[in-house]
């Protein structure tokens, strides 16, 4: 499957869009008009042609724009990438589960060789040709982590399994919504879920984090998980909330189609062979309300969840200010008509 990799921003000018393809294949999070948090976990199987979930690991018409803004988020603060010492081993099986995934799925963008330790890589749309010895960090120009991560589109956590639960240790987190790895590495389970509103009450995370210790091996899982975005911005960081934060409050019923984004996180999660890690994966799509509307059902739907949400979630969100103004937006496209569960 050839790629157009388009040319656009994330910053400044915000010259990213979604084709009418990449609209069509948009991961829309939502299978009721109403939402509230629940333990939304399924196996991670390959999906229909052409989606988001046809592969384990999506590359779209935006990676090579997405991995030019991690080159530069990287470049001002380099702790947006940290790992303990420990997770060595769990980089490694991170390295080889994304060159495999690539190389396999698109094989006209990605070549994998390996023999024995010799592994031969080839990363086209990126112009990357790189012989080197795996699980000899001395012989790639990054830690192996940064390495493959700089060359996937996605923020990625690595988690190690001791004393019954999940912690923390590495990452790679530049196009976060509002959280900071920088103030989480080393956290477990719960103490980095903390801020969470209501979710910990209905037992959301002892369930899942149950359900994650007994991950296996070759049985990946994913979820979806959303939130809302003032322009096409990726990396919308507390580090850097000087910079965006105030973009909530450039919102007008004139520009409000253009500048709002659906921002969803397909988050898929699989159990490393070496290490026995957990690596998670955290793909932010994003899609202005204009683009939105352009399916009919969505529009539909999207006000409704809106217009109904608990306030709670919308203050963890940081949609407060300028929710009314994009239901209002979306009330134009809900001629009322029920919608069917699922799509
Ligand atoms: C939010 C990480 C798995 C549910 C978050 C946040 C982080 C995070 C960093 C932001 C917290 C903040 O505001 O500072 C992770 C990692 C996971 C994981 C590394 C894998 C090991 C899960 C699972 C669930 C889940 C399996 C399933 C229920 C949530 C929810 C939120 C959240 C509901 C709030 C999101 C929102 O409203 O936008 N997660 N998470 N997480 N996580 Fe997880």
């Amino acid at each position: 499957m050839t790629i157009q990799f388009k040319s656009e921003t994330f910053r400044d000018d915000f010259t990213f869009s979604n084709s009418p393809e990449a609209i069509r294949r948009f991961p829309f999070p939502f299978d009721k008009d109403e939402y509230m948090y629940a333990v939304n976990i399924e196996q991670h199987m390959p999906g229909p042609i052409k989606s988001p979930y046809e592969f384990p690991i999506d590359i779209d018409e935006h990676y090579v724009a997405e991995m030019r803004d991690r080159a530069l988020v990287l470049k001002e603060d380099p702790l947006r990438c940290q790992s303990l010492p420990h997770m060595l081993t769990a980089e490694w099986d991170l390295v080889e589960l994304l060159m495999e995934s690539m190389a396999k799925n698109y094989p006209e963008h990605f070549e994998l060789t390996r023999e024995g330790d010799a592994w031969h890589w080839i990363n086209r749309p990126l112009g990357i040709d790189q012989k080197f010895t795996f699980g000899d960090t001395s012989t790639l120009p990054y830690p192996p982590m940064e390495y493959i991560t700089r060359q996937c589109q996605g923020d990625f956590c690595l988690c190690d399994q001791r004393n019954d639960d999940l912690w923390m240790d590495a990452g790679i987190v530049t196009t976060q919504a509002d959280w900071s790895l920088d103030f989480d590495v080393g956290m477990s389970f719960k103490e980095w879920h903390g801020p969470v509103p209501l979710a910990h009450d209905i037992g959301v995370f002892d369930r899942a984090l149950k359900f994650l210790l007994n991950l296996q091996q070759g049985r990946p899982v994913r979820r979806l998980n959303w939130t809302m975005t003032i322009n096409p911005r990726l990396d919308t960081s507390p580090e850097n909330y000087h910079k965006w934060g105030i973009d909530r409050t450039t919102v007008t019923p004139e520009n409000v189609g253009n500048k709002v984004h659906l921002r969803v996180e397909l988050q898929a999660l699989w159990r490393l062979p070496r290490s026995n890690a957990i690596v998670f994966s955290i793909r932010a799509y994003l899609i202005k309300m204009e683009e939105l509307v352009t399916i009919p059902k969505w529009g539909r739907r999207f006000h409704r969840v809106l217009r109904d949400l608990r306030p709670e979630l919308a203050d963890y969100k940081g949609l407060t200010r300028f929710r009314q103004m994009t239901v209002d937006y979306l009330a134009k496209h809900d001629d009322g008509a029920p919608t069917s569960p699922g799509f």
